[in-house]
This record gives structure tokens, C-alpha cells and sequence, in this order.
């Protein structure tokens, strides 16, 4: 049977106990499965035959059978082989699960075509969020789609524009509030427990990480069942490196790979308290009163799920990294010029720390890399534009052009090969 459990003294839940922590210690909850009876479905149905996305993993979603599914197709997303970038970091195969290619330009989509469905199942009429801008995002598209109310509460001034606007044209209801994502997520945690109508869908929510966990069932079979040596992700109140922890871990006990990666989380060194912890070597935070990074998304100081992203860490033998603005902004530009993708700069920061943890030894050039990006970077373009070169501006004249991009003279036609 599908339940919830505390992840802590393992208090059991119902699937439909509308609850966001244990009632006996206060601790966060999981969601929990009989997987002889997976596998049981598994033999019985054709999902390897289906495309990939969230939705061909069905059969691993707490989802009911009749349940009518909310989808704008979410999942699916590349896997890109990147050996130019490979080979200015110096490794040997890299790879990014590029996660800006989902519907709303996020990872969150993947939690929130489960955390939706789920919704609907409840009968719940209002959704609400605490963000840094993507979870508003994808949130509200989500809502739309599903005929919901919508409400997210952001920090005022620190989301990206693109995120903002995303928020307001799909309708949700925008709150800034004067303070950080800290303080937005205790407030939508009192609201949505003061009113049982609200359903709150942060990472707190553990059907929503149900459906990012898919994020590492892809991975699995785009590299044909084999895992990768290591999966790098950026952290923030680190509920997707808990939940693709979560994805590797199911696949590996069905069977369906045969190895796990070493789990690699980033933050900022302004919002960093995990993988502080990590680097001390201590298994408990010590939350930033005043997280601050260039990469908005990840300012987070007091992470929710920082427990089941240590266990994480810790299980897999994986490790943790903080890097500066500077990186993040210079990984997002080497990305960007070496492979063709542009993501946003909490996404750059996995490259930020690859780079980083090569450099000090931390990680081999001979394994196998995944870096996890997770939003495009056209969400926050006002970064760019604040730190790059400015475009060139000429007159209409095609000599004038010729000079300033440094065109050669005329080669004769008739020397030009075709
Ligand atoms: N990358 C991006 C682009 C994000 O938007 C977030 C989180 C993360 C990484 C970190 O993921 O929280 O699961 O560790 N954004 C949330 C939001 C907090 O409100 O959009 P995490």
C-alpha cells in the first residue's frame, strides 16, 4: 500500500492525510511503496514502450489508476553529450540532463504534474507556494491547466523577471513579501495548516518530489539502464537531490540499473548551510539568517529538506561544494559558448562545481559525469545583460561592419571553394 511515513521515528500516513509533517516529532515525511507491487505492474505493462517523460513512469507515481492526469508534457528532457566542455574542464565524459527544456523552462514541472493530479484527487480547490520564482512558475501554469486558484508568495525584489511574469500570466495571485523565501515558505506552511483548503505544494509536499524524482529515471534509461558515476545538482531547499536520490535508489532495487551514483550537491557561498555541514562533516545545518547570491533561485538559507539531502549524500559517497557568483557566472557563459545551452545561473552552478572539485582532486577525470541543469536561462536575462560585453553598434554601412568584426579583405570569387 501506498502510504506517507516521517522520516525520522517512521510514523506511518495515509496516502490521503493531507499533512506537511509528522505528528509525533515534527519531522519531514516520504512517500513509501510495496515494490513487489511495482514490479507486478511493471511486468504487466508496456511503459518501456512509451516516450520519455514524467508520465511513461506511471506505474512508480502514488498516483490512483482513475485519476485524471494534469500534464502540459513535462519530462522528456535532453541528455546531452558535451565533449567540447568535457574538454575545457578536463574530464572525460560529461554530460547535462538540461531540465530548462520542461514546459515552464523548470525542473519543477516534474513535481508538479504529480503534486496537481494529486490535488485534484483531494479535491482541493486552492494551491498555494512559497518561491524564489520557478516553483511560482510552474505552479501556476499547473493550476491553469487544472482550473485551481492559484496564490505564491515570493521575496520581493530577488525573483527573475521572467519568473515574475511567467507567474502573473498564468493567472496565479503574486504576493511579494518583504523578506526572503525563508520567511515566505513558514508563512504559506502556517496558512496552508491554519486553512485545510489550501493545499501547499513546496518540496515540504512529498508527492510533488514523486514526480522529480523522474528526473533520475530518465537519466537510467537515456544512458540504456547504466547509471552514471556521479549526478551534480545545485541545492536550494534541496528537494530534487533528495528526490532523485530517491529515483536512483527505486531503479536499483527493481532492477532496472545496476548502479548508483555518487550524489554531488551546490549552493552559493551565500546560501551554502548543507554543504558547509558537509564539508565539516557534521550531519546537521546551521541555517544562513541572510542567504544572498547572484543566483536567486538557490537563495535559501534554511532548507527543508536538508535531512534527506545529507542522507543522500552521505549513502551514495557522494559530496557537497560551495561556489562564489563569480563562478556560477563564468560556468554560465562556458555552458553557454561550448555547448550551446543557456540556462539560468543556479543551473551553472553544477558546472560551477565540477570545475571546482576537479580542480582540488575531489572528483576523477576518468568518471562519468552528469550535471543537472535546471532552468533556462532565459528566465533571468537581466543577468546577462548586467555582466556581459554589450552588443556593437555601427552605422548601416558595410564597411563600417566589416571593420569592427575584423572581416579580412575580399577573397576573389574565384577562389572560393564550394
Ligand atoms: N535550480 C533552480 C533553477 C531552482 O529554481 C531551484 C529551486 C533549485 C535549483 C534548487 O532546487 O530547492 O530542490 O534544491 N527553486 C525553488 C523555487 C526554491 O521556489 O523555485 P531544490
Amino acid at each position: 500500500m501506498i502510504h506517507q511515513a516521517c522520516i525520522s521515528c517512521g510514523e506511518k500516513y495515509g496516502a490521503d492525510e493531507i499533512l506537511y509533517s509528522c505528528e509525533r516529532c515534527g519531522d519531514i515525511l516520504e512517500v513509501k511503496y510495496d515494490y513487489d507491487v511495482i514490479e507486478e505492474k511493471l511486468r504487466k505493462s508496456d511503459w518501456k514502450s512509451l516516450p520519455l517523460s514524467v508520465w511513461r513512469y506511471k506505474d512508480f507515481m502514488p498516483i490512483r489508476p482513475s485519476s485524471k492526469i494534469v500534464s502540459l508534457n513535462e519530462g522528456g528532457t535532453g541528455l546531452h553529450s558535451c565533449q567540447r566542455l568535457a574538454d575545457l574542464l578536463g574530464v572525460k565524459q560529461l554530460y547535462v540532463k538540461n531540465e530548462g527544456e520542461n514546459p515552464t523552462g523548470s525542473f519543477k514541472d516534474r513535481g508538479m504534474t504529480v503534486g496537481i493530479t494529486k490535488a485534484l484527487e483531494l479535491d482541493m480547490k486552492t494551491v498555494i507556494c512559497a518561491s524564489t520564482g520557478n516553483t511560482s512558475a510552474s505552479l501556476a501554469a499547473y493550476a491553469a491547466k487544472a482550473g485551481l486558484q492559484c496564490t505564491v508568495l515570493i521575496p520581493s525584489g530577488k525573483i527573475a523577471y521572467g519568473k515574475l511574469a511567467q507567474a502573473i500570466v498564468y493567472g496565479a495571485k503574486a504576493v511579494q513579501i518583504r523578506g526572503n523565501f525563508d520567511q515566505a515558505l513558514k508563512m504559506v506552511l502556517e496558512l496552508s495548516e491554519k486553512h485545510r483548503e489550501v493545499y501547499l505544494l513546496n518540496s515540504i509536499n512529498p508527492f510533488r518530489l514523486e514526480g522529480q524524482k523522474s528526473l533520475a529515471y530518465e537519466i537510467c534509461d537515456q544512458m540504456n539502464g547504466e547509471a552514471p558515476d556521479r549526478v551534480i545538482l545545485p541545492m536550494g531547499n534541496a528537494g530534487n537531490i533528495s528526490a532523485a536520490w530517491k529515483g536512483f535508489t527505486e531503479f536499483n532495487k527493481l532492477g532496472l540499473t545496476n548502479r548508483l551514483p555518487k550524489m554531488t550537491g551546490i549552493q552559493a557561498e551565500g546560501a551554502a548551510p548543507i554543504a558547509q555541514a558537509i564539508k565539516k562533516g557534521s550531519n546537521k545545518i546551521v541555517p544562513v539568517d541572510e542567504p544572498e547570491t547572484v543566483a536567486t533561485a538557490i537563495r535559501i538559507g534554511s532548507p527543508v529538506n536538508w535531512k534527506k539531502a545529507i542522507r543522500a549524500i552521505g549513502e551514495s559517497k557522494g559530496t557537497a561544494e560551495t561556489v562564489t557568483d563569480g563562478e556560477i557566472l563564468e560556468a554560465q557563459k562556458m555552458l553557454a559558448r561550448s555547448e550551446g545551452l543557456f540556462v539560468e545561473p543556479a543551473s551553472a552552478s553544477s558546472v560551477a562545481g565540477l570545475k571546482k572539485l576537479l580542480e582540488s582532486g575531489k572528483i576523477d577525470r576518468d568518471e562519468v559525469i552528469v550535471c543537472v541543469t535546471t532552468g533556462h536561462g532565459l528566465k533571468d536575462p537581466d543577468i546577462i545583460m548586467k555582466t556581459s560585453e554589450k552588443p556593437l553598434e555601427v552605422d548601416a554601412e558595410i564597411e563600417s561592419i566589416e571593420k569592427l568584426v575584423g572581416l579580412a579583405r575580399p577573397i576573389p570569387a574565384t577562389v572560393v571553394s564550394r
